[in-house]
């Protein structure tokens, strides 16, 4: 099947075609990302690949279905950038790759709380300039603490077991209710609950309409003072500008954040030798007890090989009409 692949990271082409068996499929790939203005690159195309910083609104589809595209196969597990809907209007199947490594996600968060924790960034520089002053960086210890959790799926359960292994305490809020998640000791609550009694939140929910600036002004009234709030799901859950006042009413205690809502013109390139105009990530990125990671917490060497071979598998299906089990369906 021939497929354009947009968006292309540096790193992909080499994993796709390794796992791109026999050449069974023709994959070329672009560095644009697509959406309605870019659309047209997909002319003579069966499918498109597409990635979390492509844009595959209702008139991007419409113009990939004129172009008579038949699947955009997403290689990410959330899929809220494209409209469902509108693919399913215009008879466009969309895949995507629902897990491939939750531990790579939640293991990330950890190292997002244990950074600004124990401040071992700032040590690092340090060091580096023989300053072994202790000045600064004190941290607090993770044992007995309250962790809260929002979404226990598999990043969140994956999230949840490791941070029961620090000896802290589990309290969840989640739509569903996971009941063997209850017999490992994580406690569900309500969101208020959640809210007010965690020392730490961590958020593993998906974007949609429900969870769009889910963590606002009003819910920031609700944490304790000097909360750790952690985001490695998708950036618009957070009200950015209200974060920015929670972090000044120091409400919001330490931010660490992989994703962030404008992140699309911004992550996944070397900005080093431009201005960066947006000025809420500016003002984000310039507290000293904010962390940012450019939408790296997927990006380990597992989770990378896993994405490509269930990507290919994905095409596979489609081209020979077999069952399309990782499907987004409404
Ligand atoms: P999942 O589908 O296994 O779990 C999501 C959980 O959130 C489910 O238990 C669901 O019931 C719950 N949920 C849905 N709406 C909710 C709401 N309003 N409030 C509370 N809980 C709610 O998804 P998975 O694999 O755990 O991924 C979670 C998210 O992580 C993805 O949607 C994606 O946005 C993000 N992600 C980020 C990556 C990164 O590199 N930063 C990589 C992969 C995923």
């Amino acid at each position: 099947m021939k497929v354009a692949v947009f968006g292309t990271q540096f790193y992909e082409r080499e994993y796709f075609n390794k796992y791109n068996i026999d050449l069974k499929h023709e994959l070329v790939f672009f560095e644009e990302s697509l959406n309605a203005d870019s659309a047209d690159l997909a002319k003579g195309f069966t499918a498109v690949c597409v990635f979390v910083t492509d844009k595959i609104d209702k008139n991007c589809i419409e113009k990939l279905a004129k172009l008579d595209v038949k699947l955009i196969d997403l290689r990410s597990a959330g899929y809220n950038n494209v409209d469902i809907e509108s693919a399913k209007a215009n008879n466009i199947k969309v895949l995507r790759v629902p897990a491939y490594s939750p531990q790579a996600v939640a293991e990330h968060a950890v190292a997002l709380i244990m950074t600004l924790n124990r401040k071992t960034h700032k040590a690092y520089n340090q060091v580096h300039e023989n300053n072994f002053s202790l000045q600064n960086l004190m941290g607090f210890n993770l044992y007995g603490k309250t962790i809260g959790v929002v979404g226990t799926g598999k990043i969140g359960r994956a999230f949840c077991s490791i941070m029961l292994g620090f000896g802290c305490k589990i309290i969840a809020f989640d739509i569903k209710e996971n009941e063997q998640m209850k017999q490992s000791g994580v406690h569900f609550k309500t969101f208020d609950e959640l809210l007010s009694e965690s020392d730490i939140i961590s958020i593993h929910c998906p974007l949609n309409e429900a969870t769009n600036h889910l963590f606002d002004r009003k819910v920031f009234d609700k944490i304790k003072k000097g909360t750790m709030i952690i985001n490695t799901s998708r950036g618009t859950i957070i009200n950015a500008e209200d974060a920015i006042e929670a972090l000044k009413s120091e409400k919001i205690g330490y931010l660490g954040i992989d994703v962030y809502e404008n992140e699309s013109d911004i992550f996944f390139k070397d900005r080093s030798q431009s201005v960066i105009k947006d000025d809420v990530f500016g003002r984000l990125s310039s507290f000293n007890n904010v962390l940012i990671t450019p939408h790296q917490a997927f990006y380990t060497q597992e989770a990378v090989t896993e994405i490509a071979k269930i990507t290919i598998k994905n095409f596979t299906d489609f081209e020979d009409n077999r069952v399309l089990e990782n499907e987004v369906k409404i």
